[in-house]
């Protein structure tokens, strides 16, 4: 798997495909870049499709948390600057929407067209953030497959779980190797994030959100609601999907991507 340096650690990515704007798909919490395996098989035939490990995760390096939104919006900048890629399509699954928004914050020079799939502005309630210090202990003292066994029935709708043993295989695998510095360093950085609600009537690209019709960590009102304010925006409600709607609904969750960046 290619590495590149970047922000002063080593980051791993798969980057399948050629096309004019690239289009970076950044994973969520505690996944890693094989999430996007069914995107790439699909969209990679025409687009040029590029997935990096956030630090602590998958192949890249693990340094010590938290890692604040903040943080792993600069890793992606340099990620980019090392491939030498001025703009990209920027597409963020639920932690990695927060990545997104971060990023957008910082460099929107950077960005074609924003997807925000499975995510949403708002920041941890107090409730919330006591909620991951609880489950970043969780993992340090008993290792990722206690988190593994409270998140699957979370990020994955009561249909996926109760029959399709691949899909819960394939998170629970990338959960319980995902090293533990990642889940706790994830989990105290979420906890620390910023608001970005103000931040949605600023978004001036091209925006495609997309959510499972039955996630619920990052539920279609949200989806909506920052679709009525991104000044040009499109929803798509993926069927028969909880969270990890790219992983449930893999047809049509690749389709709306491909729609969005080729519209008939
Ligand atoms: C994710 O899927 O990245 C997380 O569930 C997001 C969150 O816990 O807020």
């Amino acid at each position: 798997m290619p590495t590149v340096h970047a922000n002063d650690i080593d980051i791993a990515y798969k980057d399948q495909g050629s096309g004019d704007t690239p289009i970076v798909l950044v994973h969520g919490f505690p996944l890693d870049k094989r999430m996007w395996e069914p995107q790439i098989q699909a969209l990679s035939g025409e687009f040029r499709i590029i997935t990096p490990d956030l630090r602590g995760h998958g192949e890249s390096q693990i340094t010590p948390g938290p890692y604040t939104m903040d943080l792993l919006a600069d890793d992606l900048k340099g990620f980019l600057d090392a491939l030498n890629l001025q703009q990209v399509v920027l597409g963020g699954f639920s932690m990695g929407g927060y990545v997104a928004f971060s990023f957008y914050r910082k460099y929107p020079e950077r960005v074609n067209a924003l997807m925000l799939l499975d995510t949403r502005p708002q920041p941890d309630s107090e409730d919330a953030q006591k909620g991951r210090e609880d489950m970043a202990q969780l993992a340090e003292r008993e290792g990722a497959s206690p988190i593994a066994e409270r998140l699957i029935p979370r990020l994955l709708s009561p249909d996926t779980v109760a029959n399709r043993q691949d899909v819960v295989d394939t998170v629970r695998t990338m959960i319980t190797e995902c090293p533990v510095e990642g889940i706790a360093g994830d989990l105290r950085g979420m906890a620390l994030r910023e608001d970005s609600s103000d931040l949605l009537s600023k978004i001036s690209v091209p925006t495609l959100i997309v959510v499972g019709d039955q996630d619920a960590i990052t539920p279609p009102a949200e989806s909506h609601m920052m679709a009525s304010i991104i000044s040009d925006a499109t929803v798509v409600e993926i069927a028969g999907a909880g969270h990890l709607s790219n992983l449930e609904n893999p047809h049509d969750f690749s389709h709306a991507i491909h729609d969005f960046l080729h519209p008939h």
